[in-house]
């Protein structure tokens, strides 16, 4: 009777262990994917052009020159390109496999300074999902 108990109690915890998680909604993905873009990767500070007061909100994740400079002879990304709305040419989930990665979806990489992001898939979930919501401006719209 007792290991019957015993049984039992196991197959409850087993249960409850199984019980999935609820997917967070996709408003819960954005808010979170805000918090992370604009306060823990930083995309920005690339991806947006630099006014006199840094980067220049009303063009946020637009594209931007790279204004960093190296002095080492290595292969330098010259242009952090518009990401706004989703990088061109990427489905959500090629993003999102590429911020876990930091390999672009035809294999290749990005050049520095450009870093390459390992996020765990709930993070890289919630950065496309924010991302995707940033209006891509009009003289950046064809390349989408
Ligand atoms: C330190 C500057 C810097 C930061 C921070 C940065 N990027 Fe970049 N990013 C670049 C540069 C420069 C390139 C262009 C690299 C090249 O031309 O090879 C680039 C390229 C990319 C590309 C490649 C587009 C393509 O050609 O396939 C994507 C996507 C991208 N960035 C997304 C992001 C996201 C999302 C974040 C934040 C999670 C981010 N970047 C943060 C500088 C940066």
């Amino acid at each position: 009777m007792r290991k019957l108990g015993l049984a039992a109690a196991a197959l409850a915890l087993l249960g409850a262990c199984a019980q999935p998680t609820a997917a967070p909604t996709r408003e819960a993905l954005v808010e979170r994917g805000d918090y992370l873009v604009n306060n823990v990767v930083l995309c920005g500070d690339c991806h947006t052009p630099m006014g006199p007061n840094g980067p220049d909100h009303t063009r946020h994740l637009q594209g931007a020159p790279n204004l960093t400079t190296v002095s080492i002879p290595i292969p330098w990304g010259e242009v952090a390109p518009p990401i706004a709305g989703l990088p061109a040419n990427y489905t959500e989930e090629q993003f999102i496999a590429f911020l876990q990665t930091g390999v672009r979806p035809d294999g290749s990489h990005p050049r520095p300074p450009m870093p390459p992001y390992r996020l765990n898939e709930d993070d890289a979930r919630a950065v496309a999902a924010y991302i995707a919501t940033v209006p891509r401006a009009e003289e950046n719209a064809q390349q989408n």
